[in-house]
Parts: C-alpha cells; sequence; structure tokens
C-alpha cells in the first residue's frame, strides 16, 4: 500500500523508523493507541496506519509530510545559555498533547543534537514507554541510557535502537523484536553498519530465523505480557494496601 504521505517519498534509506522499532511499538502497546513522535518523516506513515500520531517537527519542510498525523511545528532554538539547541519549548508546552501511550525520540535531526530532552523531561510523561532511535550512535545511546537512569527502568539495547519499557519485556517479546531488528541489520548494507562498529563483521553468523524460532518456542510454553497479564492486575490490586503502608513509611524516612 502506498504511505499516505501529500509530498513524494524522498527518504533516504536511514531516515525513517524500522521494523525492529514498529515491531518493539506493537508489543509495547495495542493498536489504536497513541504515540508521540519526536521527529517525523515517511516514518510516520507507517505510524498513522496503526496509531493516533502526534508528529513533532522542527524542519517546516516535513511538516503536514503525512495525511493522518498530527504535526506540532516546533522550531529548533538555540538558547544563550550553555544548553544545547532543541525544539522550542514554550511550542511544546503549550502544543504537547496531555495523553499519549508511547514516547518515539527520533529527532531533532541527528546532527542537530537531541541532548535537549535530558534538559526537558518534565515536559512528558514519565508512565510510558520509550523507544529512543539510532542508538546505534553513541549521542543517542548516552541519551537512552540517561533516561532510563532517571526514570529507575531497565533498558533493552537493539543494534539499532532502544527500549525502555514501563513493566520488563516477556522474553518472547525481546524475541520478537529482536527477529525484526535482525532482518533489518541483513539488509543494511556493510559501508553504513562499518560506521557505527569496530568490526562489522559477524562474529557468528546473523540469522534472524534463530529468533523466529525462539518466538515459536516461547510462545508454545504459553509465556504471557506482564503488562497485560490478569494475574498480575489482580495481585497488585490485593497487594495495593500494603504497597501504599511501605510507601508512607518510606517517604517519613
Ligand atoms: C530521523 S528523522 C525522523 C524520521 C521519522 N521519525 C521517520 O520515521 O520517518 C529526524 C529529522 O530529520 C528530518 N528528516 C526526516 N526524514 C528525512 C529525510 N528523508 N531526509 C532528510 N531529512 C529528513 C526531519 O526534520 C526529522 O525531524
Amino acid at each position: 500500500m502506498e504511505p499516505p504521505c501529500t509530498k513524494l517519498v524522498v527518504s533516504g534509506k536511514h531516515w525513517a523508523i524500522d521494523g525492529g522499532v514498529l515491531t518493539a511499538i506493537e508489543r509495547l502497546v495495542p493498536k489504536g493507541s497513541t504515540v508521540l513522535e519526536l521527529g517525523s518523516g515517511d516514518g510516520t506513515a507507517a505510524l498513522v496506519e496503526r496509531y493516533t500520531v502526534y508528529s513533532v517537527e522542527d524542519e517546516e519542510a516535513w511538516v503536514g509530510h503525512c495525511e493522518g498525523a498530527t504535526y506540532i511545528h516546533a522550531p529548533f532554538v538555540v538558547p544563550d545559555t550553555k544548553r544545547p539547541g532543541w525544539y522550542d519549548v514554550d511550542v511544546l508546552r503549550q502544543a504537547l498533547p496531555e495523553r499519549y501511550d508511547v514516547l518515539l525520540i527520533d529527532g531533532p535531526a541527528g546532527h542537530k543534537g537531541r541532548e535537549g530532552i535530558l534538559h526537558h523531561v518534565d515536559l512528558f510523561r514519565t508512565d510510558v514507554p520509550i523507544i529512543v532511535d539510532d542508538t546505534v550512535r553513541s549521542h543517542e545511546a548516552d541519551i537512552a541510557r540517561e533516561l532510563a537512569m532517571r526514570l529507575n527502568r531497565p533498558m533493552y539495547v537493539f543494534w539499532n535502537f532502544s527500549v525502555i519499557p514501563v513493566e520488563p519485556l516477556t522474553a518472547e517479546d525481546v524475541a520478537r523484536i529482536q527477529w525484526e531488528a535482525v532482518r533489518v541489520l541483513e539488509k543494511k548494507d556493510h559501508t553504513f553498519v562499518k560506521r557505527y562498529f569496530t568490526d562489522p563483521t559477524p562474529a557468528r553468523d546473523i540469522d534472524r530465523l534463530e529468533w523466529h524460532e525462539m518466538v515459536n518456542e516461547l510462545r508454545s510454553k504459553g509465556t504471557t505480557n506482564p503488562q497485560q497479564s490478569f494475574s498480575l492486575r489482580v495481585g497488585r490490586v490485593l497487594t495495593f494496601p500494603g504497597r501504599f503502608i511501605l510507601g508512607l513509611f518510606r517517604n517519613r524516612r
């Protein structure tokens, strides 16, 4: 199906989110959920097919690129202070939606820098899963690492993106995401991969089918996603009074 973009698709090969990121989102939130994307592009089209999408974009040329997304035009601003340039914070404060289910960090463009988010975490929900794209680059990897630390969450690192979920992923989630991430890696040209790794030669054969088999095996064992598990939710309700009282004592210390 043609992506519902209003402009000609002129994308370079590595700009848009790939199947790995899309699978991660699929594992984290159900169809129809709301995605807040920082940095729009052709990949936004794949998101609007399944989700309600808010896309924050600094470049006017990319605002309105894909039909069906709600764009927030927040120009890139370099502050007078020593802080790094980033989206216009006043615009974000006014325009960011109150509710969304997942935050995808894929902008501004890598060469402009993305660490502005570390100075403005307060603008975003801290109770939703976060995906940081392009963590194959150290700059983005550092941002993901700091976000995971500051939010007290685990982080799952795939070869070119990282996932910071609210609750641990299941083994099946990880295997499925890895399966797609490897599919993408298999198609990347050697020169691209070489840019980011000391030695891009695989130490063992890269074979996505290995992960496909793992997914089947884990599925047949019946592992469930704890984020959707009924018994986990019942457990949470039953243990709420105890956790509440413990919390009160902790706050007094
Ligand atoms: C990595 S891109 C964001 C990609 C987007 N999330 C997607 O999946 O298509 C970061 C920024 O680069 C710019 N951009 C997006 N697609 C581009 C392309 N094909 N060529 C050049 N710049 C692009 C936009 O300003 C965007 O905010």
